[in-house]
């Protein structure tokens, strides 16, 4: 049986099988928190109860050691998901020893090299749960609307978004690339089919270190034949609607977990995102016009007083616990209790002050952004504080988006491109667009991106041969699932995360 299914198993004897995750004791009694992969629970060894061996063997258990348990589910309001395991009978089925991450913080660096046993941890765990249904609700979001999956190659003799990102390998004494968006083939694939949409792994050699950037990450790209940006803006609306709504209903038990408040879930369902065209989104950046009564820069300029003040609080409790440890007769208990506290306590202030340190900066970068650039990872931030759903901004500067992007009609310097940034900081989850139908101005464009004309001219049949009005966009996984779960850094939310110096394990 699985700890999952415990609410239908209410005084049933069952067995489990799991891994300890951490370990009481006290008189006559062994506490056990068990994992199962299905969830948690707290079994409960009384040696009134078990045979003395089996009471022995439990007190020796270590974190991580493997266990079968036969016991009775009982109801407790007070524990993890309302369920308690008294357990009658206990078998060991393998011993761990000096498990390396304990139940005191770690540091980021030492977590992230022990990837494979980090992800047994339960902020882990239910991150990679949300994870999961947020994938499950991409596949049902589209096959209910009569999209087809097609998969795009991962090997391609051509780039899709610029040539700066590109990782290269051998391809039988000749170049090949790892594939940046399947977009180009999601193309072909939608004249085929209609509706499609590619859902894979895509590759960035972003060669610096950013708390949004890896170089492996997940894309799900949709392409439409006989869609414009509207109603690609449509399709995208209802679509991030759908995934926040699935996982607000089933992922409750994993965000209680990770502490994320989930009352912007309900606005993002029931309001209408807003849609800016790029020349607002800057004078919006710039602090000229205010969104609900307030601009970028008295955000900032608030964000910078909370944080202020929330620093002179924690240096103050922190030098009050350090106070408390030097009490003479300290017992060992108390002491490591407080060091935790003061360990997580600095944690924060770490945050907090690099925090601090940016908000300053992010401030003049918003105040002189100029038009006609693109959204700097701050700007993105900045912007987005103002709203509590995400923000569609549209029609961009020509200059700065892919070579595909279709020109608008009526002004010669706009392309008609989404972003979507999603709210509480987190900056764009989702790009896409209208795609160039016109030949020429296609072949313009692939020369003054210096991109090989020859790797291309399949995608130019495309236009060639039945060419129609094309959409889409591209959501990447793992930006969604850190703004869902709100995580401070991308690397959380895949279960191997590449990045620059990250390949093992
Ligand atoms: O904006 P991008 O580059 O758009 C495309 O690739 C289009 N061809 C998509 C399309 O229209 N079919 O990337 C799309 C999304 C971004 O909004 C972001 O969510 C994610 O992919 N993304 C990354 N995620 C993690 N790490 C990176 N290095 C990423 N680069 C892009
Ligand atoms: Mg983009």
């Amino acid at each position: 049986m699985q700890i999952s299914e415990f609410p239908k198993l209410e005084k049933k004897t069952v067995t489990i099988k799991g891994w300890v995750t951490n370990k009481r004791t006290s008189k006559g009694l062994v506490f056990l928190i068990i994992r199962d992969g299905s969830g948690f629970t707290q079994c409960v060894i009384d040696e009134g109860i078990v045979k003395p061996d089996i009471f022995e063997a439990a007190r020796n258990l270590h974190q991580e050691s493997a266990v079968e348990c036969t016991g009775v589910v009982v109801k407790d309001e007070k524990q993890i998901e309302g369920y308690e395991f008294q357990v009658t009978n206990m078998n060991v089925i393998s011993i761990a020893e000096n498990y390396p991450i304990t139940n005191k913080p770690h540091g980021v660096e030492f977590l992230i090299d022990h990837r494979h046993l980090w992800l047994r941890s339960r902020r882990q765990w239910a991150i990679m749960r949300i994870r999961n249904q947020i994938i499950y609700s991409i596949h049902s979001f589209f096959q209910e609307q009569g999209f087809v999956q097609m998969d795009a190659p991962i090997l391609t003799g051509n780039a899709c978004e610029g040539t700066s990102t590109l990782f290269s390998c051998d391809f039988y004494d000749s170049k090949a690339y790892l594939t940046q968006s399947g977009q180009l083939y999601g193309e072909a694939m939608a004249m085929a089919m209609g509706k499609i949409y590619t859902f894979g792994p895509t590759f960035r050699a972003e060669k610096s270190k950013t708390r949004r950037h890896l170089s492996e990450f997940w894309m799900i790209e949709p392409e439409m034949a006989f869609y414009d940006n509207d109603m690609n803006m449509d399709l995208i609306e209802s679509f991030i609607k759908r995934l926040i709504n699935d996982v607000n209903e089933k992922c409750k038990n994993e965000f209680s977990m990770l502490n994320r408040d989930t009352a912007i879930f309900e606005n993002i369902i029931n309001k209408k995102f807003p849609r800016i065209p790029y020349n607002e989104a800057v004078k919006i950046i710039r602090g000229e016009i205010a969104v609900n009564g307030k601009t970028t820069i008295e955000i900032l300029n608030q964000e910078l007083i909370k944080t202020t003040g929330r620093i002179s609080e924690i240096n103050k409790e922190i030098s009050e616990k350090e106070a408390e440890l030097k009490a003479p007769g300290i017992k060992l208990g108390k002491q490591n209790f407080i060091q935790n506290k003061i360990d997580k306590l600095k944690n924060e202030l770490k945050e907090l002050e690099e925090e601090e340190r940016n908000i300053p900066q992010w401030l003049e970068s918003a105040k002189n952004f100029e038009y006609g650039n693109d959204l700097g990872g701050s700007d993105e931030t900045v912007l987005t504080m103002l709203f509590d759903t995400p923000v569609m901004i549209y029609n961009w500067p020509n200059h700065i988006k892919a070579f595909y992007m279709k020109r608008d009609e009526t002004n010669q310097e706009l392309a008609k491109g989404v972003d979507v940034l999603a709210p509480e900081g987190y900056g764009e989850i989702v790009g896409g667009g209208q795609r160039e139908t016109n030949i020429d101005l296609l072949i313009q464009k692939i020369n003054e991106h210096e991109l090989p004309m020859e790797a291309f001219e399949w995608y130019l049949d495309l236009r060639r041969y039945g060419s129609v009005p094309h959409s889409g966009f591209g959501l990447g996984l793992e930006r969604m699932v850190a703004w869902i779960c709100k995580l401070k850094h991308i690397r959380e939310t895949i279960p191997f995360p590449r990045m620059y110096g990250l390949l093992t394990p």
